[in-house]
């Protein structure tokens, strides 16, 4: 399964602190937005990744994350030149993507907690899995109806009337079939190719899964000023409470075996006297040694 982060858009509901680094390149709490995307595909097992920017933007983002190695990974980068909708994303990744499978998430969508997503990439046969989470505010985002038995019935984007409370994250599993959906879409009326559309289309052809996400589980939105400030108070509490870092890829990669103990060294070795290095160091390289000495 390959994994594209799509992390365009103008941010404008952040202004001014997006006319210079873009929305995904803020700080939640202690680390750039795009870290936590990046983190949740890492720790479901993604390990070959697409990351679809602006031409303004792109090249803060291989300044941020590189060609992936010092991750373990690969990161292609891909631009999307204008705004065009979501669903841009697999015709512009075309060639990445190839015959595989693929997962998108939104470089502006933070998750923590459970195995969900990890069960799902590991399920996932064909069609289309997407998710669904209980939110107050259904109409800001894709809304998923259900019938009696939990099937979904429709999903609409931004409905004025939500059928639901069911939102539709922005982490989506598709099979290869999304390029041939993706290139005989119509753009919508607010002109973009909507990956809900793509989800309206596995849903006709009878092959889309909607997974709920249960109660505990967190989704948040960091797109305005007071969500973004949300969320880094969410990240702080939760970071302070366990002595556990949330979208931490260096961590995550480590622990799915994409680096070695010696590599994650080497790579900590690397950064400057800081909290984020102190915390590689303390609670997983020592911790790993620890757990090595006493199994050897
Ligand atoms: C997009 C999608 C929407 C989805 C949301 C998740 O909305 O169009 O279906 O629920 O992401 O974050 P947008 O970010 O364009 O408001």
């Amino acid at each position: 399964m390959k994994g594209i982060i799509l992390a365009g858009g103008a941010g404008s509901r952040l202004y001014p602190l997006t006319l210079v680094a873009s929305k995904q390149l803020q700080p939640v709490y202690d680390k750039p937005m795009v870290y936590y995307p990046l983190t949740t595909l890492i720790e479901g097992g993604i390990r070959e990744f697409c990351l679809i920017s602006t031409p303004h933007d792109l090249p803060r983002f291989r300044q941020l994350l590189g060609d992936g190695s010092r991750f373990g990974l690969t990161i292609d980068y891909r631009l999307q030149e204008k705004p065009a909708g979501i669903a841009q994303a697999f015709l512009i990744a075309e060639s990445f993507i190839g015959k595989d499978n693929v997962t998108l998430i939104l470089g502006d969508n933070i998750f923590y907690g459970g195995e969900a997503f990890g069960k799902a990439f590991n399920e996932f046969k064909s069609g289309a899995t997407i998710f669904g989470y209980h939110v107050n505010d259904p109409q800001r985002y894709g809304v998923v109806e259900f019938d009696a038995q939990g099937q979904a019935l429709s999903i609409e984007e931004k409905p004025q009337r939500p059928k639901s409370n069911y939102a539709v994250p922005g982490l989506y599993i598709y099979d290869n079939q999304v390029l041939e959906i993706a290139a005989k879409q119509r753009p919508s009326a607010r002109g973009e190719l909507e990956i809900t559309d793509v989800n309206v289309a596995y849903l006709r052809r009878g092959q889309l899964r909607v997974a709920l996400l249960a109660r505990g589980f967190a989704w948040l939105d960091a797109g305005t000023s007071s969500s973004l400030h949300e969320a880094s108070a969410y990240v702080q509490t939760i970071e302070k409470r366990t002595g556990v870092k949330i979208g931490c890829p260096e961590e995550a990669a480590f622990r799915n075996g994409f680096l070695a103990l010696a590599q994650l060294e080497a790579l900590t070795a690397q950064m400057p006297n800081c909290e984020y290095r102190d915390y590689l160091e303390r609670e997983v390289v020592e911790e790993a040694r620890r757990l090595d000495a006493a199994g050897s």
